[in-house]
């Protein structure tokens, strides 16, 4: 049995939907586990794209079944919506190929405001989130006054979960000179979409029970990256969610020995949005040049990424962080016309060379970058599907990132779609 666990190993959109896709081609259930509709997973098949935020990357294979675990905050509206975008695109949805968690929290409008009033408080503090209601969410559910998809099965139930939630809420607001949100509106709005959502909803920790039983095999689809992790990230510029391989056990009801191999999708340079530190970001032409070729736009909220040269102290140690066996290089076309190319491979702070990134933000944003220099390629790598065919500058560029951070690249990526992928191992078969 060998089930997968896929993440992003620096600060999210390194490719996980693209990767995640076609690796679905052999696997039977794919899981969302964490996060919510921040994520933007880009899948293009024979030209066509698909924008997943809260559906998992498998939904737009035929005989697959998408599973949206409890780690995941979910906005009923927001999911409802994507279902008919994606069905729109002639994807068929359907209580068949779909099952969400009953004890999935779940994101109300009034989280989506907090997200919004804190981020327009705080100025130049900001964290730059995706003003989705992430962090407002998280918060409830670990605060224990959340409401839960089996929340909406009975209105007396779901009356008094509203009342404990805005009673919180309302405080702050009030504090914050805001308008009270009121309860009867939103529960009658809930009850309308209701049977919608609870069609789709199990206990899928007995699903997944039940699938490892019959030796199906499971692909765990993380969202954001390693850095953007509430406890590893680059804190408090992060996420509300552990987005490390082990959160795929807790974010769906399975023990960490049902994760067999975990894969980190590590861009072939580094992007970061939103705030927060970012050693190697380049304010130049050539940081223009990689979101340019790149397309480093986020898929979410259109903001343009930061971009800059591949930190291999970062990701060396996110893959510690997270036991990650094996790498998914993808974007390695974007830096196709480049005549050099770097690699940072330790840190100066203080006038002291260090070898990983410091856990305060002050050391964070002090660090300075150490490169290491590489002959560009010049020549096109795009669409590429067989490692022989890498120009010799890529393969020595390829080579010795995977020395540096001590782990095999196991594929390559070299265009958005589907197929034009590189296959070195098999994460399935070892
Ligand atoms: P995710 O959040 O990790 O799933 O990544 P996103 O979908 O947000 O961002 C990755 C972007 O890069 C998407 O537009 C993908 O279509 C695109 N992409 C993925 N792999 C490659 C690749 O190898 N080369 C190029 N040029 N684009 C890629
Ligand atoms: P995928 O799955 C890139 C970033 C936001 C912000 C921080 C907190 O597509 O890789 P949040 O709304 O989560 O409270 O915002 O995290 N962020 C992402 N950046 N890719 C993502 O997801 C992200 N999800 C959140 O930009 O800096
Ligand atoms: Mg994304």
């Amino acid at each position: 049995m060998n089930n997968v666990a896929v993440i992003g190993s620096q600060w999210g959109d390194e490719g996980k939907g693209k990767i995640v896709d076609w690796l679905s081609s052999e696997a039977d259930i794919v899981v969302r586990f964490q996060g919510g509709h921040n994520a933007g997973h880009t899948l293009v098949i024979d030209g066509v794209t698909y924008k997943l935020r809260l559906l998992p990357s498998g939904i737009v294979r035929k005989n697959k079944i998408s599973i949206i675990g409890n780690g995941v905050v979910i906005d009923p509206w927001a999911l409802l919506d994507e279902i008919e975008e994606i069905r729109s695109k002639g994807v068929m949805i359907g209580i068949d190929n779909l099952i969400i968690s009953e004890s999935a929290n779940l994101i109300l409008p009034f989280h989506k405001e907090m997200d919004e009033i804190r981020e327009d408080a705080a100025g130049k503090a900001k964290i730059g989130t995706t003003r989705r209601g992430i962090g407002p969410a998280y918060e409830d559910k670990i605060g224990r006054r959340s409401i839960r998809v089996m929340d909406l099965i009975s209105e007396k139930n779901l009356d008094q979960r509203l009342e404990t939630v805005l009673l919180h809420h309302n405080a702050i607001r009030k504090g914050l000179g805001k308008n009270i949100f009121k309860k009867d509106k939103l529960k009658e709005d809930l009850l309308k979409i209701a049977p919608k959502i609870l069609k789709f909803s199990k206990p899928v920790w007995k699903k997944i029970y039940e699938f490892k039983k019959q030796k199906k095999k499971i692909l765990f689809e993380g969202a954001q990256g390693i850095l953007l992790d509430v406890d590893h990230g680059t804190y408090p510029f992060v996420t509300s969610s552990n987005t490390v391989a082990s959160a795929a056990a807790t974010g769906s009801g399975c023990g960490p020995n049902s994760i067999n191999y975990v894969l980190g999708i590590t861009k072939a340079y580094t992007t970061r949005v939103g705030e927060g530190p970012f050693p190697t970001e380049l304010k130049d032409d050539i940081g223009e040049k990689l979101g340019t070729r790149g397309k480093e736009f986020g898929t979410v909220t259109s903001r343009k990424r930061r971009c800059g040269w591949f930190d291999g102290v970062l990701v060396r140690q996110t893959i510690k962080i997270s036991g990650i066996d094996g790498i998914a290089l993808t974007k390695l076309d974007v830096l196709d016309e480049l005549d050099e190319i770097k690699i940072c491979v330790a840190y100066e702070i203080d006038g002291k060379e260090i070898d990983y990134l410091p856990a305060a933000v002050e050391d964070q944003l002090k660090v300075k970058p150490i490169y290491k220099s590489y002959k560009g390629w010049k020549s096109k790598t795009k669409g590429i599907k067989k490692l022989d065919d890498l120009p010799p500058n890529a393969k020595i560029y390829i080579k010795e990132l995977e020395k540096f951070i001590e782990t095999k690249i196991s594929s390559i990526s070299t265009s958005p779609e589907r197929n034009d992928t590189i296959l070195i191992e098999d994460p399935f078969k070892s």
